[in-house]
């Protein structure tokens, strides 16, 4: 098995929902994905897809290309995640790694292409707000040293649930290196290639 990191496409879309409905309380709505796609000229989406061993980039799309749009759309992801440039900044809109796949880091190296999408972009902080009881993702977030700037209250209207405003400045040569690192003990262990993020392959 191989991973292609690459922008997310319309015929993703599908497949993200899928992914979506299993990791969000307020899943976003599919034309949400449409805008984001094709009108918001900020926002960067990207996906993690997983290729067959065997199936070269040629003959992918080849097939891709004789895929009725009903197959297609079923391209098997493993995560997927967008970021906002907003100013000087990036904000990462959404992250979620496919249930089957969580645990075997493929949420961490979508957060590692978002990070290096902003930095690429020349942004140096990098905020997003997460559920005060997502520990998990909060888990993720402290590994990649955000820190809680602040807490908003109320912020998700499905269960008034607070959010915490979790913010990453400060980006220097030494933690571009400790990105380095770890995409290189990926590369240990799983074999992809980037397309996404302008930083990974760069
Ligand atoms: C949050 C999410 C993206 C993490 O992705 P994942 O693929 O499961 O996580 P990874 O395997 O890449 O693990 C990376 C880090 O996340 C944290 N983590 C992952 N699973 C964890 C768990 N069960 N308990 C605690 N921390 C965990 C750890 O810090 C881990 O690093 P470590 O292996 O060195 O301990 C994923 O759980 C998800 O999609 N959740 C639902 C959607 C969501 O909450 N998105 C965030 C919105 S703010």
């Amino acid at each position: 098995m191989t991973y292609l990191i690459r922008p997310m496409q319309i015929s993703d879309i599908r497949q993200v929902m899928h992914i979506e409905r299993r990791s969000f309380s307020m899943p976003w709505p599919s034309f949400v994905y449409v805008h984001e796609i094709n009108h918001n000229q900020d926002a960067y989406m990207g996906v993690i897809e997983i290729v067959q061993s065997g199936e070269s980039e040629e003959k992918r799309l080849g097939l891709s290309r004789l895929w009725t749009r009903e197959a297609h759309s079923h391209t098997p992801l493993a995560a997927y995640g967008g970021i906002w440039m907003d100013g000087d900044e990036g904000h990462i809109s959404t992250i979620a790694s496919a249930p089957d796949y969580r645990g075997q880091g493929f949420g961490e190296l979508m957060l590692i292409a978002l990070i290096g999408r902003a930095l690429s972009m020349q942004r140096k902080r990098i905020v997003l707000e997460v559920r005060t009881s997502n520990e998990v993702a909060q888990k993720l977030y402290f590994k990649y040293q955000f820190k809680i700037f602040n807490t908003r209250y109320e912020y998700y209207p499905d269960n008034q649930e607070d959010a915490y405003f979790m913010v990453l400045d400060g980006i220097d040569e030494a933690y571009t290196q400790m990105l380095g690192e770890r995409i290189a003990a990926f590369r240990d262990k799983v074999e992809f290639s980037d397309s996404y993020s302008g930083f990974i392959d760069a």
